[in-house]
């Protein structure tokens, strides 16, 4: 099982005292008000790793340490929906040798982790084009997806060769192909048919989206899902991101006033 944060004093003295400890923000947090769905784009691995004089690739693999404390963590607050964006479409574009590197770490994150996501309830959903993705890496994916089918806890959508174009793109010829099968008629469509053919059907909509590195871009992430979605970044790279910086996030969440278009309520 987890470790429990509360209560556990880290060994490193920042992180255990003062106002950024862990203790002391998981204490301010409004375990009532948490987001139901929490979106992020895992993005400066590379960077981090360069500025270290490293290669790229060991930026990757501390990233999945990263992974893993958020994870951890969400379980620990009973998060209901948490979306990752691991491989972009747009990622098939960097040198093989990265593409290789990420699709290995995705095949050993996924091998060594599930039991221990198994144990802790949670349901890994992998969402993207993945028939196109390498064959180890597409059978881990589809092992992990069927071994934790009936778990109930956190659902963990992997965004693996995922865009948000080619998803919608997907989603209006399911739809096409269902008013040419007389399935469907054209005045039927809404938002509500659309976004039960996208790939997070059935999910609410992502309340926060994280961007770790600096950046301040979707680059092709969820574009229908995040309409109404709280951006909250960080200059931190995400292989330095921890427990701390999304309980950061969670706790300005909590201080957003979202209004959907409408007013405030008094
Ligand atoms: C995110 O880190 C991982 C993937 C996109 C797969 P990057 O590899 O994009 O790292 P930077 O943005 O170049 O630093
Ligand atoms: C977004 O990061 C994709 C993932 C984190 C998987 P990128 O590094 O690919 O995005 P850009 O190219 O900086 O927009
Ligand atoms: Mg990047």
């Amino acid at each position: 099982m987890f470790k429990r944060l509360l209560g556990n004093r880290s060994k490193n003295a920042e992180k255990s005292v003062g106002v950024n400890s862990e203790q002391n923000l998981m204490e301010q947090l409004d375990l009532s008000k948490l987001p139901v769905h929490v979106a992020i784009i895992m993005d400066g691995n590379g960077r981090w790793a360069v500025r270290m004089g490293k290669p790229r690739s060991f930026g990757h693999r501390t990233g999945v340490k990263a992974l893993r404390q958020v994870v951890e963590l969400c379980v620990e607050l009973k998060i209901r929906h948490l979306t990752v964006y691991a491989f972009s479409t747009e990622n098939w574009k960097r040198p093989r040798e990265e593409i290789n590197v990420l699709m290995d770490l995705l095949v050993e994150y996924l091998y060594k982790e599930i039991d221990e996501l198994c144990a802790n309830n949670v349901k890994i959903n992998p969402i993207g084009i993945l028939s196109e993705l390498p064959e180890k890496a597409r059978e881990a994916v589809y092992a992990a997806r069927e071994r934790s089918r009936d778990n109930t806890g956190l659902v963990f959508n992997v965004a693996l060769n995922y865009g948000g174009r080619a998803e919608l793109v997907q989603a209006i010829r399911e739809i096409a192909e269902k008013i040419n099968g007389n399935q469907l008629r054209v005045e039927d469509i809404d938002g509500g048919v659309l976004a039960a053919h996208l790939y997070t059907a059935g999910q609410p909509d992502p309340d926060l989206l994280i961007r770790p590195s600096g950046d301040y871009r979707l680059s092709n992430f969820l574009l229908w899902q995040l309409a109404y979605t709280e951006f909250w970044m960080t200059d931190t790279m995400w292989p330095d991101f921890g427990k701390r910086d999304l309980l950061k996030a969670f706790l300005d969440f909590q201080s957003r006033e979202r209004r959907f278009g409408g007013l405030i309520r008094n």
